[in-house]
């Protein structure tokens, strides 16, 4: 056969091997035409040994073409090979099944309990109001009674907003309302509705709060809370315990006991802790409650007349109470939750149990 005829032939074989490849049905199938098309005996290799006996010049033209030829078929096999190696025999589809349900999305468990919470002071009329999450130093502490040498002023207790950091937009610290700064609490709502409203007052702030705490099982330097607040001109202790007796009620069930320990806040006098007997040990103590038999839930007392005066009251005239809680402690408490960061790492594992 002179080179001519080879290229001929070449066209040939390349016809018949992919007429024969694509009715090969099996994988024994594709292994005969691998030894038939690239095998010893097979008519590539025959050409390709035989090459050496050409002249210099036709050797290289027709060894390329060979050569393309060869490595085209290696790889179609393997590719035919796959084909049959990915797809074992399927059951045939059966078009009259139910679709696959699309995922369904569900509020965050912090969302939930904030709800939930929110529910239960609502019925006894609590307007629900929102404030800026960056606030500054007179509605954070100032206003609400908190003296200059508190711990909680600290750089590193709260986190001070540098004006140097944030460009042309950012806050800049003023003469009366002092360094902007992310809130610590809710409670600066407190003084940014007093000083826009006048008395009656009762509302209910829920809202995310920030504090330079490294993170551990029990803290966080972002979390929630809920404010609460009532301003007339006799709201008393008394209906501070009633409100919130019947949100703890609410929330944890009617057989819930509770207590009302005294306490100190700089806003609130006098003040007090209130907490829930323990679920996990019924007020015997357990590692729950750390062998106490109680469950702080929140702050309360009555207003300050100091916040008062600060928000342009007349503490001669108006008076009422304050409370505060924590949402992630709440939500932990309810459902057994033993680290807060469950909360944000956003692992649908976690998620999707509530
Ligand atoms: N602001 C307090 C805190 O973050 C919680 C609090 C306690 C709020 C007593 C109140 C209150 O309104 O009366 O720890």
């Amino acid at each position: 056969m002179d080179t001519e005829q080879i290229r001929h032939s070449l066209t040939e074989l390349g016809g018949t091997f992919a007429q024969e490849l694509a009715q090969a049905g099996s994988r024994q199938a594709l292994e005969q035409l691998r030894v038939k098309y690239l095998g010893r005996k097979s008519p590539l290799s025959v050409h390709l040994k035989r090459l050496g006996s050409l002249p210099a010049e036709e050797r290289a033209l027709l060894g390329k073409d060979l050569n393309i030829l060869k490595v085209s078929f290696e790889n179609r096999l393997a590719e035919a090979q796959q084909r049959f190696s990915e797809r074992p025999a399927q059951p045939p589809v059966d078009v009259t099944l139910p679709g696959a349900p699309p995922p369904m999305g569900r509020l965050h468990p912090v969302t939930q309990t904030m709800q939930e919470i929110v529910a239960c002071f609502v019925p006894m009329g609590f307007e629900v109001v929102e404030g800026p999450e960056l606030d500054n130093e007179f509605n954070n502490f100032d206003a609400l009674n908190i003296p200059r040498d508190h711990p909680s002023r600290e750089n590193f207790d709260t986190f001070f907003i540098d004006p140097a950091s944030g460009g042309a937009g950012a806050p800049r610290p003023d003469p009366k309302l002092g360094r902007p700064l992310l809130r610590s609490h809710t409670s600066p709502v407190q003084i940014r509705v007093m000083r826009s409203r006048k008395p009656p007052l009762r509302i209910l702030v829920p809202g995310r709060v920030y504090r330079p705490d490294p993170l551990d099982a029990s803290h966080s330097f972002m979390f929630h809370q809920v404010e609460g607040l009532m301003v007339d001109d006799r709201a008393n202790f008394a209906d501070l315990k009633g409100v919130l007796g019947l949100f703890i009620e609410r929330l944890f069930g009617p057989s819930t006991k509770t207590r009302f320990r005294p306490h100190f806040f700089p806003f609130t006098e006098p003040s007090a802790e209130v907490d829930i007997a323990c679920a996990g040990c019924g007020g015997r103590g357990c590692t729950t409650c750390g062998r106490k038999g109680w469950l702080e839930i929140l702050g309360c007392g009555m207003v300050h007349p100091n916040v008062f005066k600060a928000v342009g009251y007349d503490p001669r005239k108006v008076q009422g109470f304050a409370f505060g809680l924590g949402v992630e402690r709440i939500a932990m408490l309810k459902h057994g939750i033993r680290d807060i960061r469950l909360f944000f790492e956003n692992d649908l594992r976690f998620l999707e149990q509530f």
